[in-house]
């Protein structure tokens, strides 16, 4: 069941635990909450319920009971869906394709040298190699027949990628993509509000200062050519040691990775404060 909370007397959550533990946070636990009987007609709310279906369904559906979500449905799309954040970030980011009918291999082939890297427009189906990365344009063929019968990649649109060499950070594990130096970093209204690993099971890694440093400054004009209100960046270094983007998110809908969950709402109360 959601519910609404006001933390701290400031912000308000729209909270539903979806048993995803790396998604999951007890705001009872951590914060002040308080679910006031009077509140005004309309509240503006983050959600924490989940990823959205169809977000302005719900969006909607929550509206007419007063619960204003803290992104549009235009910029949720901004924020989730390749299509509409990609071409903000050419040149920062693989370059890429987006393909509305299924491509065959050799289509693919006139854009792209192999291998590449391809994905539905929101995500990958769980990470698994065996579907994101085509050696060859029939090995692309043969990954398009695999989405049409995947309930996760099915209904999306494919992206075709340019296949960039990342430093990586341990070997892959169970057919899953290989874990590379990535970092998952969340942006308050512009503003750096948390960051750590992106692979947060395995093995540890840190950036240094400078590497943080020169990461945060491509998230942070990243962040700004999208401008909304809560945004998630994740970012990889590639073998020669340059920062890209990997992809961008709502962060209603983000697990926190290796983000500390409570530093992370604390630097969100602290913006909201002043
Ligand atoms: N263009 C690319 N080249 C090489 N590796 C990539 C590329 N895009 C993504 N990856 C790797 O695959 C992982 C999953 O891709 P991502 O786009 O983040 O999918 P998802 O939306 O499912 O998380 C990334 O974390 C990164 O390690
Ligand atoms: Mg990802």
């Amino acid at each position: 069941m959601a519910e609404l909370l006001l933390l701290a007397d400031i912000l308000w959550v729209w909270s539903k635990p979806i048993g995803v533990g790396i998604y999951d946070f007890d705001f009872r636990s951590f914060f002040p909450c308080r679910q006031p009987w009077q509140r005004s007609p309309e509240v503006t709310a983050v959600g924490r319920c989940g990823a959205f279906e169809e977000y302005r369904v719900e969006y909607e559906a929550l509206l007419s009971e007063g619960i204003r979500l803290i992104h549009t449905p235009e910029q949720h799309d901004k924020a989730s869906e390749f299509g509409q954040w990609y071409p903000l970030l050419e040149g920062s980011t693989p370059q890429s394709k987006v393909y509305a009918e299924t491509p065959t291999g050799e289509a693919v082939a006139e854009s792209f040298q192999f291998p590449v890297f391809v994905k539905g427009s929101r995500q990958t189906s769980r990470h698994q190699k065996s579907l994101s990365i085509a050696n060859s344009p029939s090995e692309f063929d043969y990954i398009m027949v695999r989405y049409a019968s995947d309930p996760i990649l099915s209904w999306q649109s494919v992206v075709v990628r340019d296949f960039v060499r990342l430093r990586p950070v341990e070997g892959n594990s169970q057919g899953k993509v290989d874990s590379s130096f990535e970092f998952r970093t969340f942006w308050w209204r512009n503003q750096f509000v948390g960051g750590g690993r992106y692979w947060w099971e395995g093995r540890t890694y840190q950036w240094s200062a400078n590497e943080r440093s020169e990461a945060l400054r491509l998230a942070e004009s990243t962040a700004k050519l999208i401008d909304v209100p809560f945004l998630v960046i994740d970012l990889a270094m590639t073998v020669d040691g340059n920062w890209i983007v990997i992809e961008c998110n709502d962060g209603q809908e983000s697990g926190y990775a290796g983000v500390s969950p409570i530093a992370l709402w604390q630097n969100i109360l602290e913006i909201e404060r002043s």
